[in-house]
């Protein structure tokens, strides 16, 4: 398999990929379960909290018709880690050639992050043509995917990083932007309160862009 057949479809699966932090492992079957509800079967568990990978474990044993993934790997060893834990794919905010070769090692699908030219054409070089864009908002937004998609049409894309509900449609419009990542659907406020019926809501809107 060459490197760009390994990760078919990863970002025409839902228009919004929710990006999500979990303090308690009780909140990730749940959590789980209202972004299926409202539409969007994708979640992306950053690797911030000291529970992720149990949760992602627990997601991947108990909610088999979402696609889980760990966000926010930073090693070729988080790498590892997520995949043993049940990770379907995984996220990076940025893309060294070492963890580029960990993340590629897994066999799991992958978005490397990108936040210049000469990063994407790193790691279009690489064999890479689906990426993260982050921090979207921060390094030229919308504006910047839309320069880039005439000079390098190769590169496609999930920007993450600041895009909020109503932010998310132009870069959706854009040819070279398959998704958009992000965590305005699971606020922290609505899993400390297992508002499951707020997440379902916020993701059927997040699903209705698409
Ligand atoms: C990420 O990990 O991709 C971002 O932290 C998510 O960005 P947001 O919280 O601004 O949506």
């Amino acid at each position: 398999m060459s490197p760009s057949d390994a990760t078919p479809g990863l970002l025409d699966r839902v228009p919004v990929v929710p990006v999500v932090v979990v303090d308690d492992l009780a909140q990730a079957v749940p959590v789980a379960r209202a972004l299926v509800a409202g539409g969007l079967p994708v979640i992306e568990l950053t690797l911030r909290t000291p529970v992720a990978l149990d949760a992602i474990r627990a997601i991947a044993d108990e909610v088999p018709e979402i696609l889980v993934g760990a966000g926010t790997v930073l090693t070729p060893g988080q790498a590892k880690e997520a995949r043993d834990a049940g990770a379907q794919f995984l996220v990076s905010p940025g893309a060294t050639p070492a963890l580029l070769a960990g993340m590629a090692e897994t066999g799991l699908p992958f978005l490397p992050g990108t936040a210049t030219v000469s990063e994407v054409l790193a790691v279009l070089e690489a064999g890479w043509t689906e990426m993260k864009f982050f921090p979207a908002e921060a390094s030229g937004g919308a504006a910047f995917l839309a320069s880039v998609a005439s000079p390098v049409p190769a590169a496609r894309f999930c920007p993450t990083g600041g895009i909020t509900a109503t932010s998310a449609a132009a870069y959706l419009a854009l040819p070279n932007v398959g998704c958009v990542g992000g965590s305005w659907l699971t606020p922290k406020d609505a899993l400390v309160a297992g508002d499951w019926a707020r997440v379902e809501q916020l993701a059927a809107a997040a699903a209705a862009l698409g």
